[in-house]
């Protein structure tokens, strides 16, 4: 049996290594160290890019898996992950399969992945399931999804709620984040962060906090800057990572609203983009580096176009001037399916008065 299985296991890798040789091939291919990065506390480094993985209720998840892997052969070296998007098992086997290749070690990719609100009482067990999904040994960082405990079945419609649906309280949310911090004491992750927060919850994290949040992920694109929440992350060293750097173009219908607008056709993004050449997905990935927040498009059909625009495009000081003056603080991702209340706006999730929102 020894020899024998031993063949086998040769011919396996024989053949991993053959698929994965030829899917390299086929690739564009962009140097992952010319993609600029953020170093940060212990040694390691975020690449200032990464590819989302959320395929809008749309993109099925092999596909998403697939694009996992042209992206890693085009250069990408962040992947954005969560167990909501329900592909995290796919994306496992293309990345076991990428690494039993020897094209890439494991400290060589960034992987976020986090925790869905269904979960923030068991904030190891997400973890774990999310480890033996993607097969890794730890993630580099680990995000607390949204700051409701209020579950919500995936693609359900805007008017569902959850019947035991809460608002925010923060002796809970220090609950979820003690557990996010034995992970990192665990070894099993590397950074903890938040997303979906505002400035009063964050200021509330910061103050209770034994490990601080190192990321903040948020929605930001350029029709919704978030100056406040922006400029109060990087002052407390918490860094912003980008999603929807779009203005997510392919998100499901039930986050459309008349209201929103459109930023790849904006004017001001379009004229950049036509005198520079390039896309105005360009431009906004662009502007995005340059101002200082990781962006994380999804993307199955431009990805390599992400990519290059992180690394070869250059906004002047008056591009990223005319940008900053075309917020419209369009919120896309209104998060109405985490209201806790009757009759309630969706306002009220994002503490606009300053202060967190009573119950
Ligand atoms: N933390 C959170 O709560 C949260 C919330 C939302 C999203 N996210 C993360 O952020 C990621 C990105 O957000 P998102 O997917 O909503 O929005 P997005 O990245 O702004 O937009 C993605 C859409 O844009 C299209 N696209 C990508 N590159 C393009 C280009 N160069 N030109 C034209 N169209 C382009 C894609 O279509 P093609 O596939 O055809 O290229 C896709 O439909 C998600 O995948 C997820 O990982 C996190």
């Amino acid at each position: 049996m020894g020899s024998q299985s031993l063949h086998i296991t040769a011919l396996l890798s024989y053949s991993t290594n053959i698929r994965e040789g030829l899917f390299r091939l086929i690739e564009r291919h962009i140097d992952p160290g010319l993609i600029p990065s953020l170093p940060l506390f212990g040694g390691s480094k975020i690449p200032y890019v990464g590819l989302g993985t959320f395929g809008s209720d749309s993109v099925p998840a092999e596909t998403v898996a697939d694009t996992v892997r042209k992206a890693i052969y085009a250069g990408y070296r962040h992947i954005d992950c969560a167990s909501v998007y329900g592909n995290e098992k796919q994306i496992g086997d293309v990345l076991a399969g990428i690494f039993q290749s020897g094209f890439l070690r494991r400290e060589d990719l960034w992987i976020t992945s986090k925790v869905w609100n269904d979960m923030h009482d068991r904030v190891a067990d997400s973890c774990r399931q999310s480890l033996r999904d993607l097969q890794v040994d730890y993630l580099d960082l680990y995000l607390v999804h949204w700051p409701f405990p209020n579950y919500h079945p995936p693609g359900c419609d805007v008017t569902s709620r959850s019947p035991n649906a809460k608002p925010y309280v923060h002796e809970n949310y220090m609950n979820t984040w003690r557990q996010m911090e034995t992970l990192v004491q665990e070894g099993l992750v590397r950074h903890i962060g938040t997303s979906n927060m505002t400035v009063p919850k964050l200021k509330l994290l910061l103050r209770d906090a034994e490990i601080k949040p190192a990321f903040n992920e948020m929605e930001l694109h350029p029709h919704f800057q978030q100056p406040e929440l922006f400029s109060f992350c990087l002052e407390n060293n918490i860094h912003p990572i980008a999603y929807c750097p779009l203005g997510s173009p392919g998100r499901p219908e039930r986050d459309r609203t008349p209201e929103d607008t459109v930023d790849l056709e904006d004017e001001v993004i379009k004229s950049i983009a036509k005198r520079l050449k390039v896309s105005p997905a360009q431009v906004a990935i662009r502007w995005a580096v340059q101002r200082g927040q990781i962006p994380i498009p999804f993307s199955v059909n431009h990805y390599f176009e992400n990519l290059e625009a992180a690394v070869n495009v250059r906004l002047t000081e008056d591009d990223m001037k005319k940008i900053s003056g075309i917020d419209r603080n369009c919120r896309l991702i209104k998060g109405q399916v985490f209201l806790w209340k009757d009759k309630q706006g969706w306002e009220d999730l994002w503490d606009l008065n300053g202060d967190v929102t009573p119950g």
